[in-house]
């Protein structure tokens, strides 16, 4: 695993969908390939890759965390900046995304501030929904959970892929280009925002 260094920011791409064909992976997956070829280092992370049962205290008083979640902390922990592609649910985001959130957001490892790893980060967020609005409304339920519920710092700007079906062509590059250069932006200012914090 790569070591968070103060100098260069580095970007955490994931999404809150584990299906194989995600729409919000393939935005994630996009953002990945965008900061990488402005310079930017960044990592896409599969969430199905750390499989974690719904979260439940006596789970976590009785084993412990996860071994899941420690190690998404830990990615996390070497990634100054961390976008997330969030799936709108019924105007809210995935379960998937609030019990990985829930799990790490309770591991404090000695030495640590409680919520650290979220509050020494900084996050934007996107979406993408084959519906009109593009997972907008989930959004903002995710952000008051960052915000309010970790402290952490989350940029004003976010992207939203609407019609998700029709927006990507074949190599998962948006084919609206002037979208594309948006979603650019986006990605480069939360990577000079993880410098500064991190600079
Ligand atoms: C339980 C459920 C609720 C949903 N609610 C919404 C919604 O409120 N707004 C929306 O745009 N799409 C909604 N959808 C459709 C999802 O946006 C769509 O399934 C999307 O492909 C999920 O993201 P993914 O492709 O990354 O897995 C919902 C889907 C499910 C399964």
């Amino acid at each position: 695993m790569p070591t968070s260094s103060k100098a260069e920011p580095r970007l955490l791409f994931i999404a809150g969908s584990s299906r194989e064909k995600s729409w919000n992976k393939k935005l994630a997956q996009l953002g990945e390939k965008i900061a990488d070829a402005n310079g930017i280092k960044a990592t896409f992370a599969d969430l199905g890759d750390y499989p974690m049962p719904i979260y439940n205290g006596d789970i976590e008083v009785n084993d412990g965390p996860p071994e899941n979640a420690r190690k998404l902390k830990a990615l996390m922990s070497v990634h100054t900046g961390i976008f997330i592609a969030s799936p709108e649910y019924n105007a809210s985001f995935s379960p998937l995304l609030k019990n990985s959130i829930d799990w790490v957001s309770h591991i404090k490892d000695e030495g640590e501030a409680p919520l650290q790893v979220f509050k020494t980060r900084v996050f934007a967020l996107g979406a993408a929904s084959p519906g009109g609005m593009g997972g907008l409304r989930g959004l903002a339920q995710l952000r008051i959970v960052l915000e309010n519920g970790l402290n952490a710092l989350v940029l004003p700007d976010q992207f939203v892929v609407p019609k998700a079906m029709e927006a990507f062509d074949e190599n998962g590059h948006l084919k609206n280009k002037d979208n594309q250069e948006t979603f650019k932006g986006v990605i480069q200012k939360l990577a000079r925002a993880a410098h500064l914090l991190h600079g």
